[in-house]
Formats: structure tokens, sequence, C-alpha cells
């Protein structure tokens, strides 16, 4: 079993013993240090069930923008545990973190433009949109996509969250009742497949990869220390 969870400072060394195996940026100590001090919340580690570190998201806040935004500037996944959608999980908790903890707009990150697992992942699975091209962005002089995704605001999700409360009050005199308009709006509903008549296009998707059990621990994003 994997578990996705946040990274500790005993993590740190793990985090860059992955970063070095799996990708040409490589950074000191001291860099792991700043982030996991500066915002806690946004460092996560995938862990074996031999609490081995098999892979990482190492992301922050930019400071200087104007628009409050997070960013992404390391994700890596050991060769041994990938396209088990590990990397999604990791991705998605650090997202989510950047928004509910740090109210972010939008997440931004940079991609090798030949990187096309990373490319992949970030496009079709997560909704990330090319917003610039960096030319020579990396050492090697290869160009950058610059890529963003938009975050729902907290008074975005919070609406959302009332409208769907809204629609599962069912008035008190209907209860019960099925009306022919109750009938032909069921024959307009998505179709189905579980018993909370749960939409199946808003389940998530399971493509049988799954063959390593991946939990992810949920941790307070209320702001104390990892
Ligand atoms: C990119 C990387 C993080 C993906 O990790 P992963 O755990 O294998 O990714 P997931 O299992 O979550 O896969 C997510 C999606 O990407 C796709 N994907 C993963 N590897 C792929 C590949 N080699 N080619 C095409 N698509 C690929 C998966 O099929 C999946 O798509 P789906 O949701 O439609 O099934 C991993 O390959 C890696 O560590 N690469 C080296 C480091 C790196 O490039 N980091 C990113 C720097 S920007």
């Amino acid at each position: 079993m994997v578990c996705i969870r946040q990274a500790t400072v005993d993590d740190l060394l793990a985090m860059q013993s992955c970063n070095l195996m799996c990708l040409p940026e490589n950074y000191q100590m001291k860099y792991y240090f700043y982030h996991i001090l500066s915002w806690p919340q946004l460092l996560y580690v995938a862990e074996d069930y031999n609490k081995k570190i098999v892979g990482y998201v190492l992301a922050k806040m930019e400071e200087e923008s104007t628009e409050c935004h997070g960013h992404i500037t390391s994700l890596a996944v050991l060769r041994t545990h990938r396209k088990l959608g590990l990397a999604t999980k990791l991705m998605n908790a650090a997202q989510q973190a950047m928004q509910e903890v740090f109210g972010a707009e939008y997440v931004s990150l940079h991609v090798r433009k030949s990187n096309r697992a990373a490319f992949h992942l970030y496009t079709e699975t997560l909704g990330y949109r090319i917003n610039d091209i960096e030319a020579k962005y990396y050492a090697d002089s290869e160009d950058a996509y610059d890529m963003r995704k938009m975050l729902k605001t907290k008074s975005e999700k919070a609406g959302a969250e009332g409208k769907s409360e809204a629609s599962k009050r069912v008035p008190v005199e209907k209860a019960g009742e099925r009306t022919s308009k109750d009938k032909e709006e069921n024959s307009r509903k998505p179709k189905t497949n579980n018993d909370e008549g749960v939409p199946t296009e808003l389940l998530e998707k399971d493509d049988g990869k799954k063959s390593v059990d991946i939990s992810v621990k949920q941790t307070s994003t209320g702001g104390g220390a990892g």
C-alpha cells in the first residue's frame, strides 16, 4: 500500500534523493527547508509499506505577484511506482491546500516541452492550460511551457456546495410523490451506476491501474506546522 501524506522535515533527504533520481533540476537542501518552513501545508510525499518515499510534490506560494497563486516547484515519482495515479494524488493534495489554506486563485508550473508524460498528466488528467512558452528556460536551453490551472475561490466553493445542498432538499409535500413531471425529469437525469445516485461522470475514474492500494491521509490544513 502507498500512502499520500503531508511531508515532515524528516522526509526532506528522501525527497531530495527522489528528485536526484528523477529530474535534472536539482536543489540544495536549504531550498527544501525554505519550502517546508514557509509553506508546510504544500509538501506531500508518497510513502510505501516499507516507509520508503517513492514520490513527492514540492510547492509554494508566489509572494511577489499581485494575484495570490500557488506554484509547483517540483514533482517526481520513482520509476518503480509510476502510472499508479500517485502524481495525480500528490498534485491534487497540494492544489487543495493552496486553495483552502492560502486562498490561491490559480496554480502555475513549468514543464519541459519534451516531457510528454508530465505534459499529459498536467493537461489531460489535471486540467492545466498553456499560459506561455518560455524560451530557453532550462539550463540546457530547452523551452518550457508555462502552465496554469484556475482554482475555485472559497466563495465559489461555498456557493457550489450551497447549491448542491439546496438541490438535495425535497419539499415535504412532495416527498414520496411521483408526478408525471418527476418522471419526465428522471428520464433526463445523468445515468448512474451507484447506490447514492452520483452521476457516473463525477466518480473517480477506475481504469484498472490500481494494482497498489493508495490512501490519502487527511491532515489538518488549518495552518499548523507539518
Ligand atoms: C510525470 C510523472 C510525475 C508522472 O507520475 P505518475 O505517478 O506516473 O503519474 P500518474 O500515474 O498520476 O499518471 C497521470 C496521467 O499521466 C499519464 N502518464 C503517466 N506517465 C505517462 C507516460 N510515460 N506517457 C504518457 N502518459 C503518461 C497517465 O497515463 C495518467 O493519465 P490518465 O489519468 O489518463 O490515466 C512521472 O513520470 C515522473 O516522475 N517523471 C519524472 C519527473 C518529472 O518529469 N516530473 C515532472 C516535472 S515538470
